[in-house]
């Protein structure tokens, strides 16, 4: 049966391989994000391929832009049976020098999307006996230099990928993805350092791919994963398994 998959920052990176890859399985996915330009690129490329998407613009901290897709994909019929939370926000700066409105931002997006997922579509979701795959990071796990909103906010997503996963059960598994360096656009302002130190760290000596995400999603959304819930997979091609050296 054809799943209706709602992805979230579905416009670039690891959305949209993931979005990319529920097409090639046959599923209908919603691209969703607040770059609707790229969104409906990804939805064409995807359409021309022959696969099925549409492009939606969203807003995941907004309860706003939840209510108008809400509206728009029940009235067409097209409610979301999975949801991969990918959508996020990070300002990069120690706490004195993070500014509240930063902090807040963060939060409210990279936390707060995953919480009006749930809150917007639980009767989709558990009608379908569906899924919902939160991208979480390894920031949830370890501390890197000046990520306070960011790591609150994954620390946020890894907890309450627990604790929907226990309200929502048996119909609704809920699970997290903790990424690893993967080589996206995020990284394109980083030094050469920067990105040498992230491969060292991780114990396969590279970047992971965001195709290398989009799998793992894929399988925990799907049949393959049936007795999987509540639990977050570091991929990060071993990164916090070790200390580099
Ligand atoms: N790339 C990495 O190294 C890495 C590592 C760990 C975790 N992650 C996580 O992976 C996910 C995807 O990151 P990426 O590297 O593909 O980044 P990206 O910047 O390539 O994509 C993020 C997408 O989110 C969209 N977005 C931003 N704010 C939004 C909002 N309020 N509502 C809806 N969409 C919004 C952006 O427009 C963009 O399309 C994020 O949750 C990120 O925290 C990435």
């Amino acid at each position: 049966m054809t799943r209706v998959v709602l992805v979230t920052g579905a416009a670039h990176g690891i959305g949209a391989a993931t979005a990319r890859a529920f097409a090639a399985e046959g599923d209908d996915v919603l691209v969703t994000d607040v770059d609707i330009r790229a969104a409906k690129e990804v939805a064409g490329g995807i359409t021309a391929a022959g696969g099925r998407a549409t492009a939606h613009r969203l807003d995941v901290g907004s309860d706003t832009s939840w209510q108008v897709l809400s509206d728009e994909v029940r009235a067409e019929h097209r409610p979301p049976g999975v949801i991969v939370n990918n959508a996020y926000r990070n300002t990069v700066a120690r706490a004195d020098e993070l500014p509240a409105s930063d902090w807040e931002a963060t939060l409210n997006v990279t936390l707060g999307g995953v919480y009006r997922s749930v809150r917007t579509f639980h009767d989709t979701l558990t009608a379908a006996r569906g899924a919902v795959v939160n991208v979480a990071s390894v920031h949830a796990l370890l501390a890197w230099p000046a990520h306070p909103a960011y790591a609150a906010a994954k620390g946020g997503v890894v907890a309450l990928t627990r604790q929907l996963s226990f309200d929502y059960a048996p119909e609704v598994r809920v699970n997290a993805v903790l990424p690893g360096s993967i080589d996206t656009r995020v990284w394109d302002t980083g030094t050469s350092a920067d990105r040498a130190l992230a491969e060292r760290q991780a114990t396969l000596g590279r970047f992971g791919r965001p195709d290398e995400i989009a799998s793992v999603v894929l399988f925990l959304a799907g049949d393959a994963a049936s007795y999987i819930t509540g639990v977050a997979i570091p991929v990060d091609g071993g990164q916090t398994t070790t200390v580099a050296t």
